[in-house]
């Protein structure tokens, strides 16, 4: 219940599915902070189940002044920052993820931008706010190591942002501040409803079910008790690794 009692934290893409998640269960253990995204109504509404103690910021990532502001405004408000959630990420608006013959330039750069660039530089503009002894968890995604349909850019940028955890971690080894990756697999999230249509979500989670040896889906909040402990001291030898959190689908085979 208190494990981070005292601490600040900033959770980007905190307004839906696991940066919710996260958000909830860093605040279950007493933490305070903010959370951004682009969408104000989904923020005031994710503000609204967090209750007293969290703040909501509107930003998008992939702009650098977006990222300056955020980390400017919650130190402000909070006086400090001690854990870093990078989490925003995942769809581009607007664009599939698609096989290699119909990628355009313009969707390799847009994935690339917010699925890795956004990363690096979160983690950066946040630097200047951030206490010595810090932790910082990046997102990262089972779809690194294990290839599905459409997702090979997807799959590079988060391959790249799991090695980030170990070069960053190297760059502020000084400051005691620690980097580590979670990587999730297949969280039942709102994404679903970014790549079908609605009335196709259920078939689609069942296919992704199938594939898992635990028998679920995993939860925003599986992702939060992860992220807790990666926040925590209990963490503390741990430094630029990766967590890998999908109910066995990366490394256990189904196959009869
Ligand atoms: N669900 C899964 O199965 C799964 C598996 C592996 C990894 N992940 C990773 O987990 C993270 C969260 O995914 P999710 O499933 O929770 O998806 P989600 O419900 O679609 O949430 C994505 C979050 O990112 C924010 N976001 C997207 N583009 C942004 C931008 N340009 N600037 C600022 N915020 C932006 C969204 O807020 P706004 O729309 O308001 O900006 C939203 O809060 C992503 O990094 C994703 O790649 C998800």
């Amino acid at each position: 219940m208190s494990k981070l009692k005292g601490k600040v934290a900033v959770i980007t893409g905190g307004n839906s599915g696991i940066g919710f998640g996260i958000a909830e269960a860093l605040k279950n253990e007493g933490a305070v902070g903010a959370i951004t995204g682009r969408n104000l109504e989904t923020i005031e509404q994710s503000i609204g189940k967090l209750g007293a103690g969290f703040i909501g910021i509107q930003g998008d990532v992939t702009k650098m002044e977006d990222l300056e502001r955020i980390f400017r405004d919650a130190f402000e408000r909070f006086g400090k920052i001690d854990t870093v959630v990078v989490n925003a990420g995942g769809i581009v608006d607007g664009i599939p993820m698609a096989a290699i013959a119909d990628v355009t330039e313009e969707s390799y750069d847009r994935y690339m931008n917010l699925n890795l660039k956004s990363s690096y530089f979160t983690v950066q503009k946040a630097l200047p706010y951030l206490n010595d002894g810090a932790s910082i968890i990046l997102i990262g995604s089972s779809a690194a190591h294990r290839a599905a349909p459409g997702m090979a850019i997807y799959g590079a940028a988060k391959s790249a942002v799991i090695s980030f955890a170990k070069g960053l971690s190297l760059d502020l080894l000084e400051r005691k501040i620690r980097v580590n990756t979670l990587s999730p697999g297949s969280i039942d999230t709102p994404v679903f409803g970014k790549i079908v249509p609605q009335e196709q979500v259920e078939q689609v989670k069942q296919v992704w079910k199938d594939l898992i040896p635990v028998g679920r889906m995993g939860l925003p909040s599986d992702m939060g008790k992860a992220v807790v402990f990666l926040a925590s001291d209990d963490s503390s030898f741990i430094v630029g690794t990766e967590i890998l959190s999908d109910g066995g689908m990366t490394n256990i085979s189904l196959m009869k």
